[in-house]
């Protein structure tokens, strides 16, 4: 089988081999990979930025897969052959709240992902895709998807009249833009782009604001709002953002703490955190159950992720590249 490989660490270091095709043991099945998608963190893990927390070499990426199953192991009862799955990002969580362990076996980084022609998983360590679904779709949403439904839905219990705010159009902000939409929240949404504001307001966004012409964007949140801030911030951009952040929600609100596109370290106010009473939520993508709920609810509410672009596995190295520029809007997606 084809499969990808970074090794020794180093995006320069991508390269396709051929592999035999794994066998599975037993409560594992073998999946036909179909379609996978990327996110922010396969470059961080490309790059060996996770440090000793990822595999350091001989690492197959990605952590966001879709496929059939081709076999079954012994003692398998939950699949048959023919089944569509997706991946789930942390396998050792599967329901309730995070336990230690719980991301001990993180796809992409820590293990090995899912840019290969076959792949053995757990049985326990996929969820269904529902046969509206197709597989590009699919592979959206086991990292981005699943961290916007764990921070609005679970976390935040993000309802109608509530205010939501998100920062950029890259693959959490866009989910975040679409679940916040379906919970019928109103959306506060940022962009580098005017071009891509426009994308925000097709996709429901109420008031849409260029952080790079309004770098004080958190003070106008707070007048869009007549002076009370929103119920919660969706905070992808890191050391860029969340001062405007801390601003733009509105005393008691959520911030739930994600991403770190504008660097990994922030200063806290701790007065102001103090006197807003502000929730700093850290988020993860959650437990099999809540990518369970994700998809039961992208079928019933026929959310269409949004895909940029989708390239061959052949060509994985640019379609990182193509991630690297900023320059997509959503999911980049990978066809196996
Ligand atoms: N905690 C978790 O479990 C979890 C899960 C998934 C992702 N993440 C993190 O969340 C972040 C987003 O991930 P992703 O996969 O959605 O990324 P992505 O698709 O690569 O998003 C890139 C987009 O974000 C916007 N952006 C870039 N720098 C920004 C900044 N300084 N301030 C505001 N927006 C900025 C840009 O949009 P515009 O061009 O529109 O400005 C850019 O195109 C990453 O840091 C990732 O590591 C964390």
């Amino acid at each position: 089988m084809r499969t990808a490989i970074i090794d020794p660490i180093g995006l320069d270091n991508l390269h396709l081999v051929e592999r035999p095709a794994p066998q599975p043991g037993p409560g594992e099945i073998l999946v036909r990979l179909r379609a996978a998608s990327l996110n922010y963190r396969d470059l961080i893990a490309a790059g060996g930025g996770y440090g000793s927390m990822q595999k350091q070499g001989d690492l197959i990426p990605l952590s966001d897969g879709a496929g059939e199953v081709v076999e079954l192991g012994p003692g398998v009862s939950r699949w048959r052959i023919g089944d569509r799955v997706i991946s789930c990002f942390c396998p050792d969580w599967q329901a309730g709240p995070p336990l230690p362990g719980c991301f001990d076996h993180d796809l992409g980084a820590r293990c090995d992902g899912v840019a290969a022609e076959l792949r053995t998983f757990r049985e326990d360590a996929v969820v269904e895709i529902p046969e509206s679904l197709s597989f590009h779709d699919a592979a959206t949403l086991p990292c981005a998807a699943a961290t916007a439904w764990h921070a609005l839905i679970e976390l935040g219990e993000i309802g109608p009249g509530q205010t939501v705010l998100t920062q950029g159009t890259g693959g959490v902000a866009l989910f975040a833009v679409q679940i916040a939409r379906l919970a019928g929240a109103e959306v506060f949404a940022l962009s580098s782009s005017d071009l891509k504001l426009d994308r925000l307001r097709a996709l429901g966004a109420a008031h849409v604001i260029n952080y790079r012409a309004d770098p004080d964007w958190g003070k106008t949140i707070v007048k869009l709002t007549g002076g009370r801030g929103v119920d919660h911030v969706v905070e992808t951009g890191g050391g860029d953002t969340f001062r405007q952040s801390l601003r733009a929600v509105r005393i008691g609100g959520m911030i739930s703490v994600i991403g770190v596109l504008g660097g990994a370290r922030a200063e806290l106010n701790i007065p102001v955190a103090i006197m807003q009473n502000v929730r700093l939520q850290g988020i993860s993508p959650g437990s099999r159950a809540m990518l369970r709920e994700l998809v039961a609810a992208v079928v019933q509410h026929r959310l269409a992720p949004v895909i940029d672009r989708v390239f061959p596995l052949a060509e994985l190295r640019a379609a990182l590249e193509h991630l690297r520029a900023r320059r997509h809007i959503g999911k980049i997606c990978i066809d196996i």
